[in-house]
């Protein structure tokens, strides 16, 4: 096992109608910006709920963060944060509003240029010393985002993670009965999203991480076990609490403590999104697939455990149970409704040199645990994806 360092300062409240909480989390000095997306938190009450819970605070709104959140949406709420002098802000949103707050928290207090900084991806505390104090109300079970210090965020044609010891929520409000009002293609992308979080960090090579595979393969379990069901019936509290709780310990830090971690499925997916505006979940349907095949000899020996253990696949040769895996995986997203061809998605032949210009413009040229995955495998990859 590699060494490591494992913090993660994120309270959870988990459970249905926990809102009353946020009066005890929020400071009650505090001035408060809510930040939300489109529609869905107004339309569905989580607005109303939160505002009602924060009393008498002096509470102010920021919404229209879009999915893949705009750094110049988000630059407008920094100016608001200023102008007004906020002093806490609450996400109430998906991923992309979590990112969006984490963005205004991290760059709000920031005096330099804040493109630059964001293409700095890990900024520590050298670089920026302070940020606003931050929590989340979840409503779509996806990224991790509500326990993680991590956030993606879209300038021009380019998608751009960022991490810091700075934007770690200080609580996050998972209620997954807030979650039943999403539309079934984003279910469907958190159960990926989740998966492919999940993958990221244990399709890789074998560190004798035995703990840290087990939390991996229970995770993986859990959503093959419950990711039709939480299709089907969306508001099965039991099998959506699930699917939150997997998609929160997903990426939060444990699961890929002393491990190898890839991380080209995500990079090859967000130039996806980022050219064509393919969801973040389905681009990782699209990818994963044909990444597992391309790199099944460097991952040989972690992709025959996941055929055992997770898809309980242990009869033939070992090219067969890894390759009957792979089929599994992709057969699974399909059923969620989830396509895995880049042809299902418009995407053709003729784009794939603009995708391999992208990822060597944002300098992803050397992907995965080995730092091997050069441009040339990704062009392969694209191409058996079409
Ligand atoms: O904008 P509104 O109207 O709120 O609608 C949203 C949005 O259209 C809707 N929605 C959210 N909660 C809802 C709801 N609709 C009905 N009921 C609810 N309860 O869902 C749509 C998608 O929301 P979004 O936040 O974009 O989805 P998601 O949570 O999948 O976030 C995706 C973003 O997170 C980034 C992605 O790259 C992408 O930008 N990621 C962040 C990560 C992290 N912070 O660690 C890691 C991930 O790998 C990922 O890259
Ligand atoms: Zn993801």
């Amino acid at each position: 096992m590699f060494d490591f360092e494992f913090h993660n300062p994120t309270k959870i409240i988990f459970g249905r109608d926990r809102f009353a909480c946020l009066d005890q989390l929020v400071p009650a000095s505090s001035k408060v910006l809510l930040t939300y997306g489109g529609e869905s938190a107004r339309k569905y009450g989580t607005l109303d709920k939160t505002r009602a819970a924060l009393k008498n605070r002096t509470i102010l709104e920021f919404g229209g963060i879009e999915p893949n959140p705009h750094f110049e949406t988000l630059m407008k709420a920094v100016e608001m944060v200023r102008a007004e002098k906020i002093s806490f802000l609450l996400a109430v949103g998906g991923g992309s509003v979590i990112d969006g707050t984490k963005f205004i928290s991290l760059f709000s207090p920031y005096a330099g240029d804040p493109f630059s900084l964001l293409v700095r991806r890990s900024i520590g505390t050298d670089l920026a010393d302070k940020a606003i104090p931050f929590g989340a109300v979840s409503t779509l079970p996806a990224t991790g985002s509500e326990m993680n210090n991590r956030g993606v965020i879209s300038h021009g044609q380019g998608k751009y993670p960022f991490l810091s010891p700075l934007s770690f929520p200080l609580f996050s409000l998972v209620d997954p009965s807030l979650t039943f009002t999403l539309p079934p293609a984003q279910v469907a992308n958190g159960v990926v999203d989740a998966f492919v979080h999940t993958t990221e960090q244990y399709l890789t090579f074998p560190v004798d991480g035995r703990l840290q595979d087990r939390i991996a393969e229970g995770i993986l379990l859990t959503l093959l076990e419950i990711g039709e069901t939480t299709l089907s019936e969306p508001d099965n509290y039991p099998a959506r609490a699930n699917l939150c709780w997997c998609a929160t310990m997903a990426l939060n830090g444990l699961t890929g403590a002393g491990v190898p971690q890839d991380w080209a499925t995500h990079m090859i997916g967000h130039e996806l999104t980022a050219l064509f505006g393919i969801d973040h979940g389905q681009s990782l349907a699209v990818i994963l697939p044909a990444l597992l095949e391309a790199r099944r000899e460097k991952k040989r020996d972690k992709l025959l455990q996941y055929a055992g253990r997770v898809w309980d696949i242990r009869q033939g040769g070992e090219d067969e149970r890894i390759s009957a895996s792979i089929s599994r995986t992709r057969e699974f997203f399909e059923r969620l409704g989830v396509r895995t061809r880049l042809s299902a998605y418009g995407v053709g032949a003729g784009d794939i040199p603009a995708i391999v210009d992208n990822l060597r413009a944002h300098g992803r040229t050397a992907l995965s645990e080995r730092g091997d995955l050069t441009l040339e495998i990704s062009r392969s990859i694209l191409e058996s994806a079409l």
